[in-house]
């Protein structure tokens, strides 16, 4: 719904078709939630956004529980764009309340957030204590374009039904693990979780995650680049792979390469030839 380092939005498109058929759907790591909004198997009977980042999860509460405020909220910080001041005191106000459990929805706080998280470059590490804010040459401002969004029925529709928490992954698995229940996961990739303000999820959270996932009653897609632990505990024989190229241009324009893996444990219709390298 917004850029977001990591986000989805490029890959949504070639994800959606895997999801299978749920009465629950469950980002359990949420960000910018890019293959919820984009997909067209989307919305389901309940349909849940989880992030271990509070303010992130303010951000969709307020969109969710009040869309129509929460634009006027964020159009009245139209003004403060480009402002070095305004950005290093919303900076400030944001990180000090950090890791609280301010209460959600806080419209003034997701309004600040979106500000700065939108002034912060998307080549750099994500939005930080330390961020500075970076003047984008583009026309129209990706802030301006974030506000517009709640006057797009689609967008709208989905978040209408949307549910917010604000857990652990681990957690959020046990509260929704069901059979009816299709959890997508796109956790930090393993040596970029630095890229985070939720930069602690280390080694061996991606080992215990590994290992609650085979032991789940609820069908998942986790999406991944390729380490060596994978193999051994979710091996190929006894889980659906799908490996994506995906190419793209650096600062120095030569095309570099990167396989997307998308790792499932639930029979998937055969797309292969359907969706070509992206
Ligand atoms: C790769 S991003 C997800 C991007 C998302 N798929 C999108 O399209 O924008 C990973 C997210 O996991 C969150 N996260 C990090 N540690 C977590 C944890 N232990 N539990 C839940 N979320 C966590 C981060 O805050 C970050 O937003």
């Amino acid at each position: 719904m917004f850029p977001y380092m990591g986000g989805k939005a490029t890959h949504a498109k070639w994800i959606s078709p895997y999801i299978p058929h749920c009465s629950t759907y469950v980002e359990v790591f949420g960000g910018a939630m890019w293959v919820y909004w984009r997909s067209d198997k989307t919305p389901v009977q309940t349909n849940v956004y989880n992030d271990l980042n509070r303010h992130l999860v303010n951000v969709f509460a307020c969109a969710a529980v009040d869309y129509q405020h929460y634009q006027e909220v964020l159009q009245s910080y139209i003004f403060d764009l480009g402002s070095d001041e305004m950005f290093i005191e919303y900076r400030d106000e944001i990180f000090n309340v950090y890791g609280d459990e301010f209460i959600i929805p806080d419209y003034p706080l997701a309004a600040k957030y979106m500000l700065c998280q939108l002034q912060t470059f998307a080549g750099n590490q994500g939005f930080t204590a330390k961020s500075k804010i970076y003047k984008s040459p583009d026309p129209k401002h990706k802030f301006v374009a974030y506000t517009e969004k709640f006057g797009q029925p689609d967008y709208v529709k989905k978040l209408l039904q949307l549910t917010t928490e604000n857990m652990d992954c681990l957690d959020i698995i046990n509260k929704y693990d069901q059979p009816d229940t299709f959890f997508y996961l796109d956790p930090p990739y393993k040596n970029l979780e630095h890229y985070y303000t939720e930069d602690d999820f280390g080694h061996y959270d991606h080992l215990d995650l590994l290992d609650k996932l085979r032991n789940t009653k609820a069908k998942w897609a986790l999406s991944y680049y390729w380490f060596e632990e994978l193999e051994a505990m979710l091996p190929r024989d006894r889980y659906v792979w799908h490996e994506q190229n995906t190419y793209s241009i650096n600062a120095r324009h030569s095309t570099w390469k990167r396989t997307e893996l998308l790792i499932m444990n639930y029979e998937t219709p055969n797309l292969s030839g359907f969706f070509g390298d992206s």
